[in-house]
């Protein structure tokens, strides 16, 4: 009896086939809305002003950005053409404090400044003007490549008084303020689009960029007669950054939400927003995985039922945890080392239970991205009149990278729901910064051509 009544717990975790169709349909109902009228529908369909990917021509000196990840980096990307055609890049981590992602607007971009000042005394270039693309893993609002209005804060991030306003003009201040050193802001770029550049410069068939790391997003290549955008010319496609985390935001997920996710939803810093990233990023993942985990305690179905501090401590359960309590190789005996280390004592059971919680949020959570996907690819193929589409997706993210199962469950769910589409995934191997170097490369050249 006390076997059904936790896996009652975890069979609304459980997605049918017909179901994850669902979900793929609600995608492409959501990618549409969205080019409609972007920033006002949950899937908000933010146009990038990337308008293809790179030839190998591209080269220079540039400074990259990389905010939003788990780590903030700054990077010295050198490209050459040609030939000898290659990308280098120095780069350095810098830590976000806590204090500092949810202090002030100023705060947040001094603290920026500061660190490009450190990281332009690191490599000697305190007096060359370079030419900077800076990653903002944020909806951003774009009129042009070098312009960006943040629409709203998502993942762990809520600096005061930025919302609404360019960002490019924060970072602009931010660097007159401080009044050290020059740099050229030539391109505003999310994550996604950085992966997907990155990754391109590799594979010209890449024109897909997936992050599935503390946040969960999507780009593509959209045809322009499908934006409603004028004036932009002889071009033929622009990157489109989709933010899919907003999808449920009306409410369109609620069947399929549970009431750990609602839980979730509940306690974090934008409750009724991102609702489908809430289900499928590392941020989050371990959030719900906790909420299980008290829920079955408080039941006596764990822990001997009792609920330690440990257990009600926000956030103990990283992504990182996750992955290693999934590994195979795990042994049992190591599971429960983990649980010790994060406070928790557990017997062999417990350690099963557990294992098997972990197993079916990240799962469902695998496979929702995958019917994310292949909503996303199946667009593209009409888009272009195909019956079948062979096509690149560039990845980043810890939770895609790190996770023993995450990408295995998604690439066979969009196997099972595009199977017009033959997909291939590329790992991008050195962030998100290299591709906003690449981008900021191709904006310079076209404004010099135009
Ligand atoms: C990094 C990219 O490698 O991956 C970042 O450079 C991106 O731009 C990040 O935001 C996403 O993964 P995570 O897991 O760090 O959020
Ligand atoms: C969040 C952000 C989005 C970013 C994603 C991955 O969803 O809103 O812009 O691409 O996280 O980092």
């Amino acid at each position: 009896r006390v076997t059904a009544r936790r896996h009652q717990s975890l069979s609304s975790f459980r997605l049918s086939r017909d179901q994850l169709r669902s979900v793929k349909a609600r995608m492409r109902a959501g990618l549409e809305a969205g080019l409609k009228s972007n920033s006002h529908s949950p899937v908000k369909m933010l146009p990038s002003y990337v308008f293809r990917t790179p030839d190998g021509t591209e080269c220079g000196k540039y400074l990259a950005l990389d905010l939003g990840g788990t780590n903030f980096r700054v990077l010295l990307v050198k490209i050459r053409s040609g030939l000898r055609r290659s990308v280098r890049l120095y780069n350095k981590l810098y830590p976000i404090p806590l204090e500092i992602m949810q202090g002030t607007g100023e705060e947040l971009f001094d603290h920026i400044v500061h660190c490009i000042s450190d990281f332009l005394d690191y490599v000697g270039m305190k007096k060359a003007r370079l030419p900077l693309g800076f990653t903002f893993s944020f909806p951003c609002l774009q009129a042009a490549i070098n312009v960006g209005t943040l629409v709203s804060w998502t993942k762990g991030f809520k600096a005061t008084d930025c919302e609404g306003n360019d960002v490019v003009d924060m970072l602009r201040e931010a660097i007159k303020r401080r009044n050290e050193f020059d740099v050229d802001i030539v391109a505003i770029v999310n994550d996604t689009v950085g992966t997907m550049m990155s990754c391109a410069y590799e594979d010209p068939q890449c024109e897909i960029g997936l992050i599935a790391g503390t946040g969960s997003n999507v780009c593509y290549m959209e045809e322009l007669r499908n934006i409603e955008k004028n004036g932009l010319g002889e071009m033929q496609r622009m990157c489109i950054n989709t933010e899919w985390g907003g999808l449920g935001e009306d409410g369109c997920l609620d069947d399929i939400i549970t009431e750990y996710d609602n839980a979730v939803d509940r306690e974090s810093i934008n409750h009724g927003r991102q609702r489908f990233e809430k289900l499928t990023s590392g941020l989050y993942l371990g959030e719900v995985v906790r909420q299980v985990l008290l829920d079955l305690t408080r039941r006596g179905l764990l822990f001997k039922g009792r609920v330690t501090e440990a257990l009600k401590t926000p956030g103990i359960f990283e992504t990182k945890y996750l992955s290693q309590i999934e590994s195979d190789r795990l042994a049992l005996l190591q599971v429960r080392s983990i649980l010790q280390h994060l406070g928790l004592d557990s017997t062999c059971d417990d350690s099963i239970i557990v294992k098997e919680v972990c197993g079916a949020v990240s799962r469902r959570a695998a496979q929702l991205c995958g019917a994310g996907m292949a909503a996303v690819v199946d667009k593209i193929r009409e888009n272009r009149g195909l019956d079948q589409l062979n096509i690149t997706v560039g990845v980043d993210g810890t939770l895609y990278k790190l996770h023993p199962h995450f990408s295995t469950v998604l690439q066979e769910t969009v196997v099972a729901l595009a199977p017009q589409c033959y997909v291939t995934y590329l790992l991008s191997e050195e962030g998100s910064g290299r591709g906003a170097a690449l981008i900021t490369a191709v904006a310079r050249r076209d404004q010099v051509e135009m």
